[in-house]
């Protein structure tokens, strides 16, 4: 074992990949500001009950990934596993139980005690949306919409969109029972956790992976079509919006989402740049309870996960690590040279420059290939006869040029030469 590698199904994030991290967010941030979004940041850890209530006792999620510990006063707390209970939670505090409508945004850590693998991690990062509130099939389309542009501006234009209606609450119970019917005439030839999704949660039987189940989902009877009246015409609306959109689509008839939060509108976006992982984001409509309330929230809102953008980014090159040059460094010989230095660095810092330097005795030579390593445009050397002189040499990197600078003008021609070559570079 690495010593120092951090626990498994986590990451260390260093700067140049964290510049990535921030391009994400920032392009979630003007889409998402674009609709009317604004940003919500929650605890990373909430009371184990708001995620045991709001994503159901019976998800796999809360059965088996949940990070959860007592705090010092006996109280159990769960890291986060999602994003949305924890922002019901929040948003209850405000009107969205009157049908007031709030648009919130997050990105953040999310937590899953899953077995890790490339693009599936136990500390994991979503940028995630929820408009709560509000019913309506065309808020559902905006928001897939919305996550289709995102997607765009990130560089993904090529996401795959699953849709599917999972019906309202009612409609589940002659829906569940059809698919009961069915697979339990055929369950001995299922796998073990099939058996146990028969009377538990059957709608979980339609993604299983299984080789042996998979044939009997794929002959699954037409359960949407035993949905109310009601509910398959707001899935057809959602459907005719996102046509009139021109956002492309594919209904999969199997697609539930692991959540059991969900009704109406469910979708998943994939992306043939993953590997085994293809979901780069989902969601969809739900009715979420918080402890003590016998009336959800409701709203509509997905994450995309962040690391599986990034995978994909790889694959389609683009939003490159890359570091920011550093235009300006400045070689110091003696104390009293890196002294000036310091207070010059200081001086070009406040005014907006990066600035590299020198703060220990180091050769001339050395301190020149610390400069070409940062990418410097210009070099600054100043040693004791510079200082007597009360001047500086500017060196041009690119050919190698050398002017004096007297010191007085020296920070306004750093300003200057270093403006016209950012200017040359657009
Ligand atoms: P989810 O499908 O569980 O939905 O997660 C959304 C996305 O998070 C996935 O598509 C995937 O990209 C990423 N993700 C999930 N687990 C992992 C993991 N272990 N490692 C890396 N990435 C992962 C939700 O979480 C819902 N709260 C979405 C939602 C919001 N529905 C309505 N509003």
């Amino acid at each position: 074992m690495a010593t120092f590698a951090p626990p498994p199904g986590t990451a260390d994030i260093f700067p140049e990949e964290a510049r990535r991290w921030r391009n994400l967010e920032a392009a979630a941030g003007a889409v998402f500001s674009r609709y009317g979004y604004g940003e919500l940041r929650t605890p990373i850890f909430e009371y184990t009950e708001v995620f045991q209530r709001g994503l159901g006792d019976e998800t796999e999620v809360v059965q088996k990934e949940m990070y959860t510990f007592l705090d010092r006063g006996g109280r159990s707390l769960t890291l986060r596993p999602e994003g949305t209970a924890g922002v019901m939670r929040a948003l209850s505090n405000t009107d969205v139980l009157n049908g007031v409508e709030q648009r919130v945004y997050y990105h953040g850590p999310m937590f899953r005690g899953e077995r890790p693998a490339a693009g599936r991690r136990r500390q994991f990062h979503q940028i995630g949306v929820e408009n709560v509130g509000r019913i309506a099939p065309l808020i559902d389309a905006e928001c897939i919409a919305m996550l289709m542009e995102f997607l765009r501006e990130i560089g993904i234009p090529d996401a795959k969109l699953s849709i599917n209606t999972r019906g309202v609450m009612p409609d589940r119970g002659p829906a569940g029972q059809l698919l009961r019917d069915y697979f339990g005439s055929r369950i001995h030839e299922m796998c073990d956790d099939c058996k146990a999704r028969l009377e538990r949660n059957v709608w979980r039987i339609l993604d299983c992976k299984q080789e042996a189940c998979r044939k009997f989902v794929a002959d699954a009877p037409d359960y949407v079509a035993s949905f109310s009246a009601e509910s398959r015409a707001y899935f057809d609306e959602v459907k005719a919006a996102l046509t009139a959109l021109g956002v492309e689509y594919t209904v999969d008839p199997l697609l539930v989402r692991g959540l059991d939060y969900y009704v109406h509108t469910v979708f998943e976006v994939t992306h043939t740049g993953l590997g085994a992982q293809t979901a780069i984001a989902g969601g969809g409509r739900y009715e979420l309870f918080l402890p003590g309330q016998n009336r959800p929230v409701q709203g509509v809102g997905f994450a995309a996960g962040m690391e599986r953008l990034l995978m994909v980014q790889d694959a389609l090159k683009v939003n490159p690590a890359k570091e920011e040059p550093t235009p300006v460094y400045l070689v110091g010989l003696g104390a009293a040279a890196r002294m000036a230095n310091l207070k010059l660095a200081g001086e070009l810092r406040r005014a907006g420059m990066k600035v590299a330097l020198e703060l220990e005795e180091r050769s001339f030579k050395a301190q020149l290939r610390s400069a070409n390593k940062a990418g410097a445009s210009f070099t600054v050397v100043r040693g004791e006869a510079e200082l007597e002189k009360k001047i500086a040499m500017v060196k041009t990197m690119a050919d190698g040029s050398q002017s004096e600078v007297p010191e007085a003008g020296l920070f306004d021609t750093l300003l200057k030469l270093t403006r016209q070559s950012a200017g040359s570079n657009i």
